[in-house]
Order: structure tokens, then C-alpha cells, then sequence
């Protein structure tokens, strides 16, 4: 029957950035998490470039205890560091998902030189991945350093060719490398940028089509999709801010792409949860899981739970809205109501 009900496991964004603390006029964790919920996703991950960057027991500590107070579906965090503390790492690795490190410029600026990152690496005593930030300019170095310490590496927000080709490599290899796109990677490209001006402008940039065409060819060499769900005010992006949210387009044009013979429903299941689950060592519940109703709609910026109030889809055929979403067996979202009470998702 083409029109029943879609249901599909909760889904789990890896790579999320929510501001709390510190820039919550753009995002807070109520209102991450219930963009979260509105686009299916009931397991999502924090990056540690806030405005006070997470690299330190403390910082951790604060921004655990606003998202305690604030989350309507299950968060978990991952911690970052500058190359001054490692001596932190021990300290946080249990309450963490896992390490994220920048080795490009982005929002934050918290940049590592490629020479840091074996001491990095080999200080991070833990089984949970390293996620980096490393575009083409850097790739090698990072896949360099995984072989020489066997540490478990994730690519994030693979845009490119000249990115890609060097991790099949690396997976062919043998290396313990997995890694991630992200939707605005696979559905807009450079030439958008004329259309979208500052709101298409992210790290990293959006690439040609001949790039996009390489990623999608590829598609299976990829682990997970990852939204790199990133607010900023319309004032921000104005003045050039790196970053576009994702979390409430990213199932909508997966199963519109599904639906041109563009990927497979398992290919979606695996990408954007089985996959991550086992990235970050999760076991599965079966009491958690979305209904999906499946209808085509025009993707716009009304509606939308996250603060900053715009998508850079708007425009684009979307497939399927979320009805509701059931975590550990209780209805916490449905048809546009988040029906969870603030601070009853879980940290993980
Ligand atoms: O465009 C981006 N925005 N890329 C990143 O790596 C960070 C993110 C942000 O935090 O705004
Ligand atoms: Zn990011």
C-alpha cells in the first residue's frame, strides 16, 4: 500500500550544534531539541564550539546542567579540545560521546595545527571516536595520524571528491575511518550560493556538481548523513556566519531523493541510525521509533521549531511529515506538538 504510514527507528544525528550556553538568542536546547523531534530525530549530538568552547570539566558540567533542564528528546555531547588539555580527557571520557577536533576555520575559530594531532590523539584513552573537521587541505594528515595511533576517526561533513577519494583509501586499507555528509552537501551546490547569498555560505563551502555527483555515486562508501545542524540570525548570516540548520529538512529530503530512485529506505535507516548507533557505541531500543505520514509538501520557513526561523531548502519538495515520535515508549511529538515536558529527554 503506497500510502500507509512510513515508521522508522528514532533517527540520530551525530553532529548537531545547539549554542547552549552562550548564544541561545539562536538556539537553546528546548528549541534544538524540539527541531529534533519535529524531523524525527530522537538522538542527536552536541558539538563543543559554543562561545565558551566545552574543553574543560567545568564547561562540560555547565552546559550538561542547562540541557537537564531543557531537552525533549535524548541528547549527548561531545568534548573538544585546543591541545592544552589533556589532562581533561580522563576526567570527561566516560560523560562524553567523543572528541571533536577543528582543523579548518569555522564558527568559534577553535583551530589546531595539523602538528598537535598525534599528541591529541594518543591522549584520547577511550574507544569513543575522534571526529574531526578536516577538509581537503588536511585529509591526509588526519588519515595519516589514525594509522600511525589506530584511533577510531570520523570524517565529518565529507563535501568533496578530493575529500572522499582519500578515506575510500583509507577504508580499503584497513583504517578505522567512517564518515559523514550532510543533506546541504548532496542537495545544493555552488552555483545555489548566487540564489542563497550569506545563506548558503557554511563550512565546508558548498562544492560543484561535478563534487556533488562523485558523493552521490559514492553514497555507499559514506556511513552516516549528518545534518551539521548549525543556527544563526538572520543579522548573522548577514554579516557572514558560517552554518545552516538542518535537523527539520533532513528526513523530508531523503525521502523525496528516495522516491526519484536516488538512495533506498535502508540506505536512509542505516545512514541516519544504525549506522551513528554503532559509531558511538549505542544499543537499539525498539520502543523508540517515528510514524511518517507519507505526503509531498513545499519545505518553507514557517513553522519551523528551531529559533533562527529559516531553512536553506525553502523552495524544495520535501516528502513525508513527522506525526509523532515515541521515545522509550511515550509519545513526546505529535503533528506538530512537542508533548514531552522540558528535561525529560535523557543526557546520554
Ligand atoms: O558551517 C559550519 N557551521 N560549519 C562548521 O563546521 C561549524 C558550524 C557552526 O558551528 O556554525
Ligand atoms: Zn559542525
Amino acid at each position: 500500500m503506497s500510502n500507509s504510514t512510513i515508521t522508522l527507528p528514532g533517527l540520530v544525528d551525530l553532529h548537531v550544534h545547539l549554542r547552549d550556553p552562550g548564544q541561545t538568542h539562536k538556539e537553546d536546547f528546548l528549541s534544538g531539541t524540539s527541531a529534533a523531534l519535529a524531523g524525527g530525530f530522537t538522538d542527536i549530538f552536541d558539538m563543543p564550539n559554543n562561545q565558551e568552547p566545552i574543553v574543560s570539566v567545568q564547561a562540560l558540567d555547565n552546559k550538561v546542567a542547562s540541557a537537564k533542564r531543557q531537552i525533549v528528546c535524548d541528547v549527548g555531547f561531545h568534548f573538544g579540545s585546543l591541545g592544552d588539555n589533556l589532562d581533561q580527557f580522563d576526567k570527561v571520557k566516560d560523560r562524553v560521546s567523543g572528541l571533536k577536533l577543528y582543523l579548518n576555520v569555522t564558527t568559534g575559530n577553535y583551530l589546531l595545527s595539523p602538528e598537535s594531532l598525534t599528541k591529541i590523539f594518543m591522549a584520547w584513552d577511550s574507544p569513543k571516536p575522534i571526529l574531526v573537521h578536516a577538509e581537503a587541505d588536511v585529509i591526509e594528515t588526519v588519515l595519516k595520524v589514525t594509522a600511525e595511533t589506530g584511533q577510531k576517526t570520523h570524517i565529518c561533513h565529507v563535501s568533496c571528491r578530493a575529500e572522499l577519494e582519500p578515506i575510500i583509501r583509507a577504508k580499503e586499507a584497513g583504517l578505522p575511518v567512517t564518515c559523514g555528509v550532510t543533506p546541504h552537501h548532496l542537495f545544493l551546490r555552488e552555483a545555489d550560493e548566487q540564489q542563497l547569498g550569506n545563506y548558503g555560505r557554511m563550512k565546508p563551502a558548498l562544492k560543484p556538481q561535478a563534487d556533488l555527483d562523485y558523493l552521490w555515486d559514492n553514497l555507499d562508501r559514506v556511513d552516516v548523513i549528518e545534518s551539521d545542524h548549525a543556527p544563526h540570525t538572520h543579522a548573522e548570516k548577514d554579516e557572514g556566519a558560517f552554518g545552516v540548520p538542518g535537523l527539520e529538512t533532513t528526513l523530508p529530503l531523503l525521502l523525496q531523493a528516495e522516491r526519484e530512485g536516488r538512495l533506498s529506505r535502508n540506505d536512509i535507516i542505516a545512514k541516519c541510525a544504525d549506522n551513528p548507533r554503532r559509531i558511538l557505541g549505542l544499543t537499539p531500543d525498539s520502543t523508540t521509533f517515528i510514524e511518517v505520514d507519507p505526503v509531498e509538501f513545499k519545505i518553507t520557513n514557517d513553522n519551523l521549531q528551531t529559533k533562527c526561523g529559516w531553512t536553506p531548502f525553502a523552495g524544495r519538495t520535501g516528502y513525508g511529515r513527522v506525526k509523532t515520535v515515541t521515545l522509550r515508549g511515550k509519545v513526546v511529538y505529535r503533528d506538530g506538538k512537542i508533548m514531552a515536558q522540558p528535561g525529560s529527554g535523557r543526557v546520554i
